[in-house]
């Protein structure tokens, strides 16, 4: 019987060596086998049909995130949508998002409209630095992305976890190291897809700690969507800092939002440990004081955050600190603390200036 590799029949069928790796190893490919840690397939075998869900396909050019992240804002885009100033024009002078993480309503908003000027940041120095490859060095990013791939895809157990824990390991030593490269990246995006639930935790120590997670075909290179990405991104700011920093870029033509890390609802919830800088009371009390600065100077500004009357009615933490904002509380479908009997929908808030 005459044999092809993962690639060839990939060229045959018009589809990806990832989703050709996936359908044989689910079975569908009548014959493959894997020598080593390659799939052979049967040079006559037929393309299986394609049993996937079909969920709502991305729109050709749109973005959307390239990490899962915690505290991603996917979920209240169309609350925070209603905001987005200058829906009828489609067009906006200049946008800013300097807590960006996942970058959900920074894609929101460039799928939607025109940007003429772009500033993102965020205090996670290898997160930028994947925003920042992606932006000027997407094709090795890809390249790189696409062989972590297909060699992950067609271990067994035990060599996708030693594979994890290697890239774990170099991806702690660049960063010890401060390299910020198209490698480390790629070992960002690969880890982001492969851990425990997409977070990213640091020990004391600054060493990304999280354990690998038990996905069967995570998808580690979504070569479209990066290459999306980079498009939308060619005239960003991308800026790895302290919020602050932003002010200079901020005037009275910007839009700005902020989702700074959330106000823990309960003394266990450990949201706010995203990076080695936490975010405390006084921390989210500078961030009032940044905002008023920055609704004297005549900026369009929208903040998020986590609403302490989901847990005690006579909190007003917020309700005190924004007191010359608009404070609206919106339904959304998250936890409170995985531990907690208090499941299901709470409120989040969200403070406008306008
Ligand atoms: C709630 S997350 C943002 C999530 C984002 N909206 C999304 O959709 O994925 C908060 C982000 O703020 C960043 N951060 C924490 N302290 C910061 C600071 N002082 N300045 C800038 N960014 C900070 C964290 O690294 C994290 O990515």
């Amino acid at each position: 019987m005459d044999l092809i590799s993962a690639k060839d029949a990939a060229q045959k069928w018009n589809i990806s060596q990832r989703r050709v790796i996936v359908l044989c190893s689910e079975g569908r490919v009548l014959g493959a086998q894997l020598v080593g840690n390659s799939w052979v397939i049967p040079k006559n075998a037929e393309k299986p049909a394609d049993a996937r869900t079909k969920t709502a396909k991305t729109k050709t050019g749109e973005a959307k995130p390239f990490l899962k992240w915690v505290g991603g804002k996917g979920q209240l885009l169309s609350e925070i949508g209603k905001y987005y100033p200058f829906a009828e024009k489609k067009h906006i002078k200049k946008y800013a998002e300097p807590f960006v993480g996942g970058g959900a309503v920074l894609f929101d908003v460039l799928n939607k409209h025109s940007v003429d000027e772009i500033y993102i940041s965020d205090i996670n120095a290898e997160l930028i630095n994947t925003y920042i490859t992606i932006r000027d060095n997407s094709d090795e990013l890809i390249s790189r992305l696409k062989a972590m791939e297909s060699d992950y895809l067609v271990k067994d157990a035990d060599a996708r976890k030693k594979a994890y824990l290697e890239a774990r390991a170099r991806f702690n030593a660049l960063k010890r190291d401060g390299i910020r490269d198209a490698e480390a990246a790629s070992l960002m995006i690969f880890l982001n897809r492969t851990c425990f639930n997409g977070l990213y935790r640091v020990n004391k120590a600054g060493d990304y700690n999280v354990p690998m997670g038990a996905y069967k075909n995570p998808q580690i290179c979504n070569e479209d969507n990066l290459l999306n990405v980079s498009k939308k991104l060619q005239n960003a700011n991308i800026v790895c800092g302290d919020y602050k920093d932003s002010a200079s870029f901020i005037d009275d033509k910007t839009f700005v939002y902020f989702d700074p890390p959330y106000r823990p609802l309960t003394k266990t919830a450990n949201f706010t440990s995203y990076t080695e800088h936490l975010f405390d009371d006084s921390k989210q009390l500078e961030l009032a004081n940044f905002v008023q600065d920055l609704d004297n100077k005549g900026a369009l500004i929208v903040i998020s955050n986590s609403d302490p009357k989901n847990t005690d009615e006579n909190d007003n933490f917020f309700d005190d600190a924004y007191s010359k904002q608009n404070i609206r509380r919106v339904a959304a479908n998250r936890m409170i603390n995985r531990n907690s009997d208090a499941r299901g929908k709470i409120n989040e808030l969200l403070i406008t200036n306008f």
